[in-house]
């Protein structure tokens, strides 16, 4: 069975687990498990960190990135999704790509005969997941019973991560405006994987006690166009040293960057003493090496 990283809820505990042991691991390096292999890194939406990590992941464990724009492949626009995914196959040991709409990473999968990494989609941010737990078990103990919040739009990346807590038993709590929160029913599936989930419209009840407090930007590549009504909607839920007092007296901050200093943020809390967000980011190269390494480990 060819492994592939879509979401973070499509693994068993057990082989998130597995990769974020391999993440950690030098011997991951030294085993050069993409010896003489491609890697294409698909980008439809600009990068920083993914780009950069994936591709020094890449060199790092013996293959060569490709890094392709979007537009060159064309997704449905140059040529079928299934097109680009059964040819390129055929030059690269894995596949991996950065989508507005997830149904074409997932199509990607379904098509290629090479594991596929998604690299962001409308979706889901695994990758990122990835690096977030590897930082919160390194500065706030292990996930099990952690309490996690995460303020602001339920998006992409505040999906994979309370897929990953509450997969590894933490507590995830959050706090999100009416019509920008999850629904019951998404409640329900992120409980349903072993954490424990509440939601609250009030920031302050969201984070209270919590051991590492979560944001991103309110508006995500894709959305520019509810740029004023999403500042007017998100105005309460920045996140301030007020509200990080309301957390546990140990709480550490956290954001998957690029991050907005006066808008989800204050700027003294980014870029105070309880910021985790440069190790976080850091963790990216850690955390793809792990998804490398074990997407081709099979
Ligand atoms: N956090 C993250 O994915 O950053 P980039 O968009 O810069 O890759
Ligand atoms: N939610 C953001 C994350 C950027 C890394 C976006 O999708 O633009």
């Amino acid at each position: 069975m060819t492994r592939h990283l879509l979401n973070i809820s499509d693994l068993s505990v057990s082989e998130l687990r597995a990769i974020l042991d391999l993440s950690l691991q030098q011997s991951v390096r030294d085993a050069q498990p993409l010896n003489g292999q491609g890697v294409a890194l698909i980008f439809e939406k600009p990068s920083n960190r993914t780009r950069h990590s994936m591709e020094m992941a890449v060199v790092q464990l013996g293959g060569h990135p490709v890094y392709t724009r979007g537009e060159e492949v064309g997704f449905d626009v140059r040529e079928s999704v299934e097109d680009i995914a059964r040819i390129m196959s055929g030059y690269h040991g894995v596949l991996a790509a950065r989508v507005f709409k997830h149904s074409v990473v997932a199509r990607l999968a379904a098509s290629s005969t090479v594991p596929v990494i998604n690299m962001l989609s409308d979706l889901s941010h695994p990758l990122q997941a990835l690096a977030d737990i590897i930082t919160m078990e390194e500065h706030a103990g292990p996930i099990s019973g952690l309490p996690v919040a995460w303020i602001g739009d339920y998006n992409n990346v505040a999906r994979s991560l309370g897929e990953a807590v509450c997969m590894l038993g933490g507590t995830f709590s959050l706090g999100c405006p009416l019509g920008y929160d999850a629904n019951d029913e998404e409640i329900e599936r992120l409980a349903s994987l072993g954490g424990a989930v509440s939601q609250s419209v009030d920031p302050l009840v969201a984070v209270k006690g919590a051991h590492v407090v979560h944001t991103d930007t309110w508006i995500s590549m894709g959305q520019e166009q509810e740029s004023q009504s999403r500042r007017k909607i998100f105005a309460e839920y920045c996140v301030t040293s007020a509200l990080m007092k309301a957390a546990a007296p140990i709480a550490k901050f956290m954001h998957c960057m690029p991050a907005h200093r006066g808008e989800e943020v204050a700027a003294e809390v980014f870029d105070g003493p309880s910021s985790l967000v440069i190790e976080q980011g850091h963790h990216r190269l850690t955390a793809a090496r792990g998804a490398l390494a074990w997407v081709v480990g099979k």
